[in-house]
């Protein structure tokens, strides 16, 4: 994707301030407290800073009280990303509206595609944002039929899902994800703002937030998902922050440790997990799947070693347990979330 020539001249290490939208999420969470780690300052953006269920995880990070505001901003109000992204030399947007059963396929992608633009509206004022990580997804790249793909194809960051696809099997979170990148990259080209876009698998791993959001809700349906990608949450963030300080880095990046059947999954769980109750296999609706993923992007940019799939649902696992989600291996006798 072409962008402003001077950018890519500099490396993004002078641990300024980076804005982080969607802050009380499960991924924003992890990169604050990576983003805090390493001394930056960071203003996260949430719909309602006053409501302590949301943001109280991120308020006892370690360096949140010398260096973390949150400020409200709202995806679907004009210009309520001005002043966050004002005060920053890097937004990284990870907010996504949530998607509720009464919502219609017209006010996701809506929401989707108009939220992100917003913020990259926001962006194009400030003079001196160095650049924007866009938080996008794997299934915008892997999600086609599979007859029109080779056996045992690695997908790149070439790839894009079909939205003729997902729309036939109605996977309206596919479709929002493409249109919304696909728009982000148009905005960013015109107005020559300095976007990447990380494009996690499925992010397992701990929930710093006690609250359980969307994505740890969905642990329990992997069947929908058929064969598909992990990585660990924080391999997600190392991505994110890679991809702003590399001076050289530029379009997508994959982010994505293993990819595994569902057989593949649950034989893993069982094995790892004996206390729970894990089925012993979860109907494969999509037929044979046989692709994987070229991660080779993001090695050169420096993540050479993802975490594995066992350490990512250990994690996974002791933050559930420890939030009081699920119990103790020992006192196990409930149904396992997966
Ligand atoms: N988790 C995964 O496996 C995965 C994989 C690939 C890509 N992704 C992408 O990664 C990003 C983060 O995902 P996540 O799993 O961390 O999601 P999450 O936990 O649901 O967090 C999303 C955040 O977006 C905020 N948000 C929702 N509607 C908003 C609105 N109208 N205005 C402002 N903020 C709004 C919410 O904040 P408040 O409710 O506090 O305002 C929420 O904390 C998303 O773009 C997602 O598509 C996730």
């Amino acid at each position: 994707m072409p962008v402003a020539p001077a950018f890519r001249e500099m490396a993004n290490t002078a641990k300024g301030k980076v804005c982080v939208t969607g802050a009380s999420g499960f991924i924003a969470s992890w990169l604050i407290k990576r983003f805090l780690k390493s001394g930056y300052h960071v203003l996260g953006t949430v719909r309602d800073p006053g409501n302590q269920k949301k943001v109280g995880h991120l308020l006892d990070l370690e360096g949140a009280r010398e260096r973390l505001e949150l400020v409200r901003a709202d995806l679907l109000e004009e210009g309520s990303f001005d002043d966050a992204v004002m005060a920053c030399e890097g937004v990284f947007h990870t907010a996504s509206p949530v998607v509720t059963k009464s919502d219609s396929k017209e006010e996701m992608l809506n929401s989707a595609i108009n939220g992100t633009l917003n913020v990259l509206r926001s962006c194009k004022k400030n003079p001196s944002l160095k650049r924007v990580v866009l938080t996008s997804s794997s299934s915008t790249v892997r999600i086609k039929d599979e007859s029109d793909l080779p056996p045992n194809v690695l997908l790149d960051e070439t790839s894009w899902s079909s939205i003729e696809y997902c729309e036939s099997l109605q996977i309206w979170y596919a479709v929002a994800k493409i249109l919304a990148e696909k728009a982000a990259w148009e905005f960013a080209k015109e107005h020559m703002i300095d976007l990447v876009t990380v494009l996690p698998t499925f992010v397992i791993g701990p929930n710093l937030s006690p609250e359980l959001g969307p994505t740890a809700s969905d642990t329990g349906k992997f069947t929908v998902y058929g064969r598909m990608g992990y990585v660990h949450i924080d391999d997600v963030a190392s991505c994110h922050i890679m991809a702003y300080e590399a001076a050289g880095a530029e379009g997508r990046y994959i982010c994505n440790a293993a990819v595994l059947d569902l057989d593949e999954l649950v034989s893993l769980l069982a094995t790892r997990f004996p206390a729970y109750r894990v089925p012993k296999s979860l109907p494969n609706i999509y037929g044979e799947q046989s692709y994987g993923f070229d991660t080779s992007k993001a090695r050169a940019l420096g993540l050479q070693e993802f975490k594995g799939v066992e350490e990512m649902f250990d994690d996974a696992v002791d933050s559930l347990v420890a939030h009081g989600h699920l119990p103790a291996a020992k006192n196990a006798t409930t149904r396992c979330v997966f």
